[in-house]
């Protein structure tokens, strides 16, 4: 599981984090700093894009450099998944970007799916999908494998606090997924929320609550 599995550590992580878990942070602040978060995190996720030779004239003389090779695609899971994009976009701004939209059953806790636009080309692209919650799994395991059926083979789950029973499941059903977190949180409650945690992501974000 280790190698596929990876929290990411890092003092600015922590600080952040501390404002998203606190109630007191309104819309404003939170919205903001889900967004810092996810733009301090890409800098882990994309550690081993591909790369291409060019080459370039510096003002002395002809070097070799080297540019991305690959197309990224991010594919937020609605709602709260959107509250990652645009701090991934300031550092990828030529990423595609597709939507899953999905909700939990309250009951069951299963996901129920109401929409999903991907690019129809996306096999071959590398993509990053996001949510920043990732409690009991059934969500982003039932998007990675809406996005397997589309053939798309290269997938990396982007997520912010992870419960460890989601982690498990997540990485059972897709053990050839690679999962980034920024933090491992201690438990589920009976209503799978993630404990600590941050609350309900979603209305956090939008204001819904
Ligand atoms: C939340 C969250 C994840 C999911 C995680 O979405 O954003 O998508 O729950 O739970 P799981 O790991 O147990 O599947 P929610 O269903 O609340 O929808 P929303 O983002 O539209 O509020
Ligand atoms: N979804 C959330 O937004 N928060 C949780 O703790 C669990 C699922």
């Amino acid at each position: 599981m280790e190698n596929n599995v990876i929290i990411l550590k890092h003092p600015l992580i922590e600080h952040k984090l501390a404002h998203l878990r606190n109630r007191e942070s309104d819309n404003k602040l939170f919205r903001e700093t889900l967004s810092e978060l996810s733009y301090l995190m890409v800098y882990e996720i994309t550690r081993d894009l591909k790369l291409k030779e060019v080459p370039i004239e510096t003002p002395l003389q002809p070097c070799i450099c080297r540019h991305i090779s690959e197309q990224v695609l991010v594919v937020p899971i609605l709602r709260a998944g959107l509250g990652m994009v645009d701090g991934i976009l300031n550092l990828i701004p030529t990423a595609k970007v597709g939507h899953i939209g999905l909700y939990r059953n309250e009951e069951t806790l299963q996901p129920q799916e109401y929409y999903v636009k991907i690019p129809p080309d996306a096999q071959d692209m590398r993509t990053f999908l996001l949510d920043p919650m990732l409690a009991t799994g059934g969500s982003l395991s039932y998007a990675v494998s809406l996005l397997k059926k589309r053939s798309i083979r290269n997938i990396t789950v982007v997520s912010i606090i992870a419960a460890p029973e989601g982690l498990d499941a997540l990485h059972k059903d897709h053990p050839d997924v690679k999962i980034y977190t920024a933090m491992l949180d201690e438990k589920l409650n009976d209503r799978g929320y993630i404990l600590p945690g941050l609350g309900d992501c979603g209305d956090r974000i939008f204001g819904t609550v």
